[in-house]
Protein backbone atom coordinates (compact mmCIF):
# COMPACT_ATOMS: atom_id res chain seq x y z
CA UNK A 1 0.00 0.00 0.00
CA UNK A 2 1.50 3.40 -1.14
CA UNK A 3 2.29 5.63 2.04
CA UNK A 4 -0.89 7.79 2.98
CA UNK A 5 0.42 10.98 4.77
CA UNK A 6 2.87 12.98 3.44
CA UNK A 7 6.29 13.69 4.79
CA UNK A 8 5.67 16.84 5.80
CA UNK A 9 2.94 15.88 7.32
CA UNK A 10 4.33 12.92 9.43
CA UNK A 11 6.80 15.45 10.86
CA UNK A 12 4.60 18.24 12.02
CA UNK A 13 4.05 17.81 15.74
CA UNK A 14 1.17 18.71 17.14
CA UNK A 15 0.63 22.18 19.23
CA UNK A 16 1.46 21.29 23.01
CA UNK A 17 -0.15 24.02 24.31
CA UNK A 18 -3.58 22.79 22.39
CA UNK A 19 -2.45 20.00 23.90
CA UNK A 20 -2.23 20.53 27.48
CA UNK A 21 -5.70 22.70 27.36
CA UNK A 22 -7.08 19.40 25.84
CA UNK A 23 -5.83 17.11 28.92
CA UNK A 24 -7.14 19.43 31.02
CA UNK A 25 -10.48 19.81 30.07
CA UNK A 26 -10.27 16.24 30.01
CA UNK A 27 -9.67 16.31 33.64
CA UNK A 28 -11.93 19.11 34.59
CA UNK A 29 -14.59 16.64 33.04
CA UNK A 30 -14.53 14.11 35.19
CA UNK A 31 -14.68 16.33 37.87
CA UNK A 32 -10.67 16.59 38.88
CA UNK A 33 -10.41 20.28 40.66
CA UNK A 34 -7.61 21.47 37.79
CA UNK A 35 -5.68 24.72 37.96
CA UNK A 36 -5.02 25.89 34.43
CA UNK A 37 -1.77 28.09 34.02
CA UNK A 38 -1.80 26.75 29.97
CA UNK A 39 -4.19 29.04 28.92
CA UNK A 40 -2.98 31.20 25.87
CA UNK A 41 -5.83 33.53 25.90
CA UNK A 42 -7.33 36.96 28.30
CA UNK A 43 -9.62 35.31 30.59
CA UNK A 44 -11.44 38.42 30.15
CA UNK A 45 -15.07 38.54 27.98
CA UNK A 46 -14.34 40.75 24.84
CA UNK A 47 -15.56 44.23 25.64
CA UNK A 48 -19.32 45.09 24.88
CA UNK A 49 -18.69 47.46 22.42
CA UNK A 50 -16.61 44.72 20.13
CA UNK A 51 -19.28 42.38 20.99
CA UNK A 52 -22.19 44.38 20.25
CA UNK A 53 -20.35 45.44 16.73
CA UNK A 54 -20.81 41.87 15.78
CA UNK A 55 -24.47 41.30 16.59
CA UNK A 56 -25.14 44.44 14.87
CA UNK A 57 -22.84 43.09 11.79
CA UNK A 58 -25.33 39.41 11.90
CA UNK A 59 -28.31 41.53 12.15
CA UNK A 60 -27.14 43.60 8.83
CA UNK A 61 -27.10 40.64 6.91
CA UNK A 62 -23.22 40.58 6.56
CA UNK A 63 -23.11 36.85 6.71
CA UNK A 64 -21.30 36.05 3.32
CA UNK A 65 -18.08 36.29 1.82
CA UNK A 66 -15.86 39.48 1.93
CA UNK A 67 -13.16 40.32 -0.54
CA UNK A 68 -10.60 37.05 0.37
CA UNK A 69 -7.84 39.42 1.65
CA UNK A 70 -10.34 40.84 4.03
CA UNK A 71 -12.85 44.06 3.87
CA UNK A 72 -12.04 47.57 3.08
CA UNK A 73 -12.80 48.57 6.50
CA UNK A 74 -10.98 46.79 8.23
CA UNK A 75 -7.72 47.16 6.35
CA UNK A 76 -8.25 50.99 7.17
CA UNK A 77 -8.96 50.13 10.96
CA UNK A 78 -5.78 48.54 10.90
CA UNK A 79 -4.21 51.51 8.84
CA UNK A 80 -5.86 54.04 11.28
CA UNK A 81 -4.22 51.91 14.54
CA UNK A 82 -0.79 51.68 13.17
CA UNK A 83 -0.58 55.23 11.95
CA UNK A 84 -1.84 56.68 15.24
CA UNK A 85 0.03 54.37 17.63
CA UNK A 86 3.40 53.94 15.79
CA UNK A 87 3.18 56.70 12.82
CA UNK A 88 3.74 54.02 10.40
CA UNK A 89 1.56 54.91 7.31
CA UNK A 90 0.40 51.49 4.87
CA UNK A 91 -2.04 51.55 1.98
CA UNK A 92 -4.69 49.38 1.87
CA UNK A 93 -2.98 46.90 -0.42
CA UNK A 94 -0.11 46.37 1.93
CA UNK A 95 -2.58 44.59 4.71
CA UNK A 96 -4.03 41.49 4.73
CA UNK A 97 -6.42 40.43 7.24
CA UNK A 98 -6.30 36.72 7.88
CA UNK A 99 -8.06 33.95 10.54
CA UNK A 100 -5.43 34.90 12.93
CA UNK A 101 -2.12 36.13 13.56
CA UNK A 102 -1.38 32.39 13.36
CA UNK A 103 -2.54 32.23 9.80
CA UNK A 104 -0.96 35.30 8.46
CA UNK A 105 2.08 33.59 10.07
CA UNK A 106 1.16 30.52 7.79
CA UNK A 107 0.80 32.16 4.37
CA UNK A 108 3.69 34.48 4.64
CA UNK A 109 6.02 31.45 5.11
CA UNK A 110 4.74 30.06 2.42
CA UNK A 111 4.60 33.51 0.17
CA UNK A 112 8.23 33.67 0.59
CA UNK A 113 10.17 30.40 1.46
CA UNK A 114 11.28 27.65 -0.85
CA UNK A 115 12.92 23.73 0.40
CA UNK A 116 16.38 24.46 1.20
CA UNK A 117 15.83 28.48 2.25
CA UNK A 118 16.81 29.02 6.12
CA UNK A 119 15.06 31.16 8.54
CA UNK A 120 16.13 32.51 11.73
CA UNK A 121 14.66 31.50 14.72
CA UNK A 122 15.53 32.75 18.38
CA UNK A 123 15.02 30.92 21.34
CA UNK A 124 12.90 30.36 23.28
CA UNK A 125 10.24 30.63 20.36
CA UNK A 126 6.98 30.59 19.79
CA UNK A 127 5.96 27.26 19.11
CA UNK A 128 4.95 27.48 15.96
CA UNK A 129 7.29 29.57 13.91
CA UNK A 130 9.69 26.11 13.91
CA UNK A 131 6.61 23.82 12.75
CA UNK A 132 5.37 26.42 10.67
CA UNK A 133 8.61 27.19 8.75
CA UNK A 134 9.41 23.01 8.18
CA UNK A 135 6.15 22.73 6.57
CA UNK A 136 7.00 24.72 3.75
CA UNK A 137 10.05 23.29 3.32
CA UNK A 138 12.20 25.39 4.81
CA UNK A 139 14.48 25.08 7.12
CA UNK A 140 14.13 26.46 10.88
CA UNK A 141 17.54 27.72 12.08
CA UNK A 142 17.44 28.43 15.53
CA UNK A 143 19.58 30.74 17.83
CA UNK A 144 19.86 30.17 21.64
CA UNK A 145 19.53 32.90 24.11
CA UNK A 146 20.80 32.27 27.37
CA UNK A 147 18.55 32.96 30.16
CA UNK A 148 21.64 35.28 32.08
CA UNK A 149 20.93 37.76 29.81
CA UNK A 150 16.85 37.92 30.09
CA UNK A 151 16.46 35.69 26.72
CA UNK A 152 17.42 38.41 24.68
CA UNK A 153 19.26 37.41 21.89
CA UNK A 154 23.13 38.59 20.69
CA UNK A 155 23.45 39.88 17.49
CA UNK A 156 26.76 38.00 17.17
CA UNK A 157 24.91 34.69 17.39
CA UNK A 158 22.70 35.85 15.27
CA UNK A 159 25.42 36.53 12.31
CA UNK A 160 27.35 33.34 13.11
CA UNK A 161 24.24 31.38 11.94
CA UNK A 162 23.49 33.78 8.62
CA UNK A 163 24.50 31.66 5.66
CA UNK A 164 23.96 32.72 1.75
CA UNK A 165 20.71 30.20 2.38
CA UNK A 166 19.27 32.61 5.18
CA UNK A 167 15.91 34.44 3.65
CA UNK A 168 14.47 35.48 6.48
CA UNK A 169 14.75 36.27 10.88
CA UNK A 170 11.94 35.88 13.28
CA UNK A 171 11.45 38.69 15.94
CA UNK A 172 8.92 38.33 18.85
CA UNK A 173 9.10 41.07 21.05
CA UNK A 174 7.53 40.55 24.02
CA UNK A 175 8.45 37.31 23.17
CA UNK A 176 5.90 34.16 24.34
CA UNK A 177 6.82 32.46 25.94
CA UNK A 178 9.53 34.57 27.89
CA UNK A 179 7.57 37.97 28.05
CA UNK A 180 10.89 39.65 27.19
CA UNK A 181 11.15 42.80 24.89
CA UNK A 182 13.99 43.21 23.61
CA UNK A 183 16.01 46.51 23.84
CA UNK A 184 16.46 49.18 20.89
CA UNK A 185 20.39 48.34 20.83
CA UNK A 186 19.40 44.72 20.04
CA UNK A 187 16.72 45.29 17.86
CA UNK A 188 19.02 47.55 16.36
CA UNK A 189 21.60 44.86 15.84
CA UNK A 190 18.88 42.44 14.05
CA UNK A 191 18.51 45.35 12.15
CA UNK A 192 21.72 46.07 10.94
CA UNK A 193 21.90 41.96 10.04
CA UNK A 194 19.21 42.39 8.04
CA UNK A 195 20.20 45.10 5.96
CA UNK A 196 23.78 43.42 5.42
CA UNK A 197 22.61 39.69 4.50
CA UNK A 198 19.14 40.90 2.47
CA UNK A 199 17.09 39.86 5.23
CA UNK A 200 13.59 40.20 5.20
CA UNK A 201 11.98 40.42 9.47
CA UNK A 202 8.86 38.72 10.16
CA UNK A 203 8.26 40.71 13.44
CA UNK A 204 5.45 38.92 15.52
CA UNK A 205 4.30 41.75 17.11
CA UNK A 206 0.76 40.11 18.98
CA UNK A 207 1.86 41.20 22.57
CA UNK A 208 2.58 44.96 21.39
CA UNK A 209 -0.44 46.15 23.80
CA UNK A 210 0.45 43.92 26.40
CA UNK A 211 3.65 45.52 27.86
CA UNK A 212 3.92 46.46 31.53
CA UNK A 213 6.04 49.45 33.70
CA UNK A 214 5.02 51.94 30.60
CA UNK A 215 8.32 50.52 28.92
CA UNK A 216 8.05 51.44 24.90
CA UNK A 217 7.30 49.41 22.45
CA UNK A 218 9.52 49.63 19.70
CA UNK A 219 7.51 48.42 16.13
CA UNK A 220 10.41 46.66 14.26
CA UNK A 221 9.68 48.36 10.92
CA UNK A 222 9.84 52.02 12.54
CA UNK A 223 13.76 51.13 12.96
CA UNK A 224 15.46 52.71 10.18
CA UNK A 225 15.29 51.54 6.85
CA UNK A 226 13.36 47.99 8.29
CA UNK A 227 9.64 49.13 6.85
CA UNK A 228 11.18 48.02 3.14
CA UNK A 229 12.42 44.35 4.93
CA UNK A 230 9.42 43.85 7.86
CA UNK A 231 6.63 41.45 7.30
CA UNK A 232 4.41 43.15 10.45
CA UNK A 233 2.39 40.80 11.79
CA UNK A 234 -0.01 41.50 14.22
CA UNK A 235 -4.09 41.01 15.23
CA UNK A 236 -6.84 41.67 17.58
CA UNK A 237 -6.80 38.20 19.82
CA UNK A 238 -4.46 39.36 22.66
CA UNK A 239 -5.08 42.94 23.01
CA UNK A 240 -8.68 42.93 22.74
CA UNK A 241 -9.51 39.38 24.12
CA UNK A 242 -11.61 37.99 20.68
CA UNK A 243 -9.30 35.14 20.27
CA UNK A 244 -12.28 33.12 18.89
CA UNK A 245 -13.06 35.18 16.71
CA UNK A 246 -9.89 34.87 14.79
CA UNK A 247 -8.98 37.96 13.30
CA UNK A 248 -4.97 38.88 12.43
CA UNK A 249 -3.19 40.84 9.82
CA UNK A 250 0.00 41.69 8.63
CA UNK A 251 1.35 44.78 6.73
CA UNK A 252 4.22 44.75 4.58
CA UNK A 253 5.15 47.67 2.15
CA UNK A 254 6.67 45.00 0.09
CA UNK A 255 3.42 44.84 -2.11
CA UNK A 256 4.56 41.32 -3.71
CA UNK A 257 4.45 39.94 -0.56
CA UNK A 258 1.05 40.80 0.62
CA UNK A 259 0.14 39.91 -2.61
CA UNK A 260 1.47 36.36 -2.89
CA UNK A 261 0.08 35.43 1.03
CA UNK A 262 -3.74 36.88 -0.51
CA UNK A 263 -3.29 34.45 -2.96
CA UNK A 264 -2.70 31.60 -1.23
CA UNK A 265 -5.17 32.46 1.41
CA UNK A 266 -8.09 33.12 -1.46
CA UNK A 267 -7.16 29.38 -2.70
CA UNK A 268 -7.40 27.68 1.16
CA UNK A 269 -9.63 29.67 3.30
CA UNK A 270 -10.98 32.87 1.29
CA UNK A 271 -11.80 35.35 3.52
CA UNK A 272 -11.30 35.40 7.06
CA UNK A 273 -14.72 35.50 9.05
CA UNK A 274 -16.93 38.43 8.22
CA UNK A 275 -18.58 38.86 11.76
CA UNK A 276 -15.18 38.70 13.02
CA UNK A 277 -14.13 41.53 10.91
CA UNK A 278 -16.46 43.74 11.69
CA UNK A 279 -15.63 42.92 15.30
CA UNK A 280 -12.24 43.79 14.67
CA UNK A 281 -12.94 47.17 13.36
CA UNK A 282 -14.89 48.64 15.88
CA UNK A 283 -12.06 47.11 18.58
CA UNK A 284 -9.37 48.85 16.11
CA UNK A 285 -11.14 52.64 15.95
CA UNK A 286 -13.37 52.44 18.89
CA UNK A 287 -12.72 53.36 22.63
CA UNK A 288 -9.21 52.00 23.89
CA UNK A 289 -9.84 52.33 27.51
CA UNK A 290 -10.61 48.24 27.75
CA UNK A 291 -7.11 47.40 26.53
CA UNK A 292 -5.53 49.53 29.01
CA UNK A 293 -7.93 48.72 31.53
CA UNK A 294 -6.84 44.56 30.74
CA UNK A 295 -3.21 45.67 30.29
CA UNK A 296 -3.07 46.74 34.16
CA UNK A 297 -4.64 43.67 35.65
CA UNK A 298 -1.93 41.62 33.74
CA UNK A 299 0.37 43.74 35.25
CA UNK A 300 -1.05 42.97 39.35
CA UNK A 301 -0.83 39.54 37.82
CA UNK A 302 2.59 39.05 36.77
CA UNK A 303 3.51 40.78 39.60
CA UNK A 304 1.83 38.09 42.25
CA UNK A 305 2.70 35.13 40.10
CA UNK A 306 6.40 36.14 39.84
CA UNK A 307 6.94 37.19 43.35
CA UNK A 308 5.13 33.90 44.35
CA UNK A 309 7.64 31.78 42.27
CA UNK A 310 10.49 33.05 43.66
CA UNK A 311 9.69 32.14 46.95
CA UNK A 312 8.98 28.62 46.00
CA UNK A 313 12.78 26.75 46.51
CA UNK A 314 14.54 25.19 43.19
CA UNK A 315 12.45 27.52 40.66
CA UNK A 316 13.21 31.16 39.07
CA UNK A 317 11.92 33.17 36.50
CA UNK A 318 12.77 36.34 34.56
CA UNK A 319 10.03 39.08 34.95
CA UNK A 320 8.40 39.17 32.01
CA UNK A 321 8.24 42.26 30.77
CA UNK A 322 5.41 41.71 28.44
CA UNK A 323 2.45 39.29 27.45
CA UNK A 324 1.22 36.62 30.35
CA UNK A 325 3.65 34.62 30.29
CA UNK A 326 6.08 33.29 33.34
CA UNK A 327 8.77 30.73 31.67
CA UNK A 328 10.28 29.20 34.99
CA UNK A 329 13.33 27.60 35.22
CA UNK A 330 12.58 23.98 36.85
CA UNK A 331 16.21 22.94 35.90
CA UNK A 332 16.35 22.10 39.66
CA UNK A 333 14.35 19.29 39.46
CA UNK A 334 16.07 17.47 36.82
CA UNK A 335 16.75 14.10 37.58
CA UNK A 336 14.59 13.96 41.29
CA UNK A 337 11.96 10.77 40.97
CA UNK A 338 10.40 10.29 38.13
CA UNK A 339 11.49 13.89 36.54
CA UNK A 340 13.78 13.89 33.94
CA UNK A 341 12.77 17.07 32.24
CA UNK A 342 10.48 19.58 32.09
CA UNK A 343 7.85 17.51 30.21
CA UNK A 344 8.17 15.06 33.25
CA UNK A 345 7.47 17.89 35.33
CA UNK A 346 4.72 19.24 34.05
CA UNK A 347 3.16 15.82 33.58
CA UNK A 348 4.10 15.33 37.28
CA UNK A 349 2.35 18.34 38.00
CA UNK A 350 -1.23 18.17 36.23
CA UNK A 351 -0.97 14.23 37.25
CA UNK A 352 -0.20 14.20 40.88
CA UNK A 353 -1.20 18.03 41.75
CA UNK A 354 -3.77 19.00 39.45
CA UNK A 355 -1.95 22.14 37.88
CA UNK A 356 -1.83 22.38 34.07
CA UNK A 357 0.96 23.57 33.02
CA UNK A 358 3.10 23.88 28.83
CA UNK A 359 6.57 22.20 29.15
CA UNK A 360 9.21 24.31 27.91
CA UNK A 361 10.84 21.74 25.13
CA UNK A 362 8.27 22.63 22.03
CA UNK A 363 9.24 26.26 23.00
CA UNK A 364 13.03 25.53 22.85
CA UNK A 365 14.23 24.87 26.38
CA UNK A 366 13.87 21.41 28.54
CA UNK A 367 14.79 23.43 31.70
CA UNK A 368 11.43 25.33 31.85
CA UNK A 369 8.08 25.72 32.23
CA UNK A 370 5.75 27.93 30.74
CA UNK A 371 2.68 29.43 33.57
CA UNK A 372 0.47 31.80 32.20
CA UNK A 373 -1.02 34.35 34.39
CA UNK A 374 -4.12 34.78 32.08
CA UNK A 375 -6.21 33.93 35.40
CA UNK A 376 -7.42 35.49 38.69
CA UNK A 377 -5.19 35.68 41.61
CA UNK A 378 -7.34 33.19 43.55
CA UNK A 379 -6.11 30.73 40.71
CA UNK A 380 -2.52 31.87 40.46
CA UNK A 381 -2.86 31.81 44.68
CA UNK A 382 -4.01 27.79 44.70
CA UNK A 383 -2.05 27.02 42.10
CA UNK A 384 1.41 28.17 42.90
CA UNK A 385 0.58 26.66 46.37
CA UNK A 386 0.59 23.14 44.31
CA UNK A 387 3.49 23.84 42.77
CA UNK A 388 5.18 24.76 45.94
CA UNK A 389 4.42 20.97 47.57
CA UNK A 390 5.24 19.33 44.38
CA UNK A 391 8.74 20.95 44.08
CA UNK A 392 9.16 20.18 48.51
CA UNK A 393 7.70 16.37 47.59
CA UNK A 394 10.85 16.33 44.71
CA UNK A 395 13.64 18.12 45.96
C1 LIG B 1 3.61 34.87 19.62
C2 LIG B 1 2.27 34.54 19.07
N1 LIG B 1 2.03 34.80 17.79
C3 LIG B 1 0.84 34.52 17.24
C4 LIG B 1 -0.18 33.96 17.98
C5 LIG B 1 -1.47 33.63 17.30
O1 LIG B 1 -2.48 34.50 17.58
P1 LIG B 1 -3.89 34.44 16.84
O2 LIG B 1 -4.90 34.04 17.85
O3 LIG B 1 -4.13 35.82 16.32
O4 LIG B 1 -3.78 33.46 15.71
C6 LIG B 1 0.04 33.66 19.31
C7 LIG B 1 -1.01 32.99 20.11
O5 LIG B 1 -0.77 32.31 21.07
C8 LIG B 1 1.28 33.98 19.89
O6 LIG B 1 1.54 33.74 21.18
Amino acid sequence: MKRILSERASQLKPSATLAISAKSKELKSLGVDVIGFGAGEPDFPTPAHIREAAKKSLDNGDTFYTPASGTLDLKKAVIHRFAEDYGLMYEPDEILISCGAKHSLYNVFHAILDPGDEVVILAPYWLSYPEMVALTGAKPVIVDTSEQSRFVPDPARVKAAITSSTKAIVVNSPSNPTGVLYPRDVMEGLAALAEENDLLVISDEIYDKLIYDGKPFIPFASLPGMKDRTVMINGVSKTYAMTGLRIGYLACNRKEIVKASANIQSQSTSNPNNTGQAAAVEALTGPQDEVARMRDIFQRRRDFMTAGIEKIPGLSVVNPDGAFYAFVNTSAFAGRKDVADSTDFTKYLLERHHVACVPGGPFGSEEHIRLSFATGEDVIKEGLERIAKACRELA
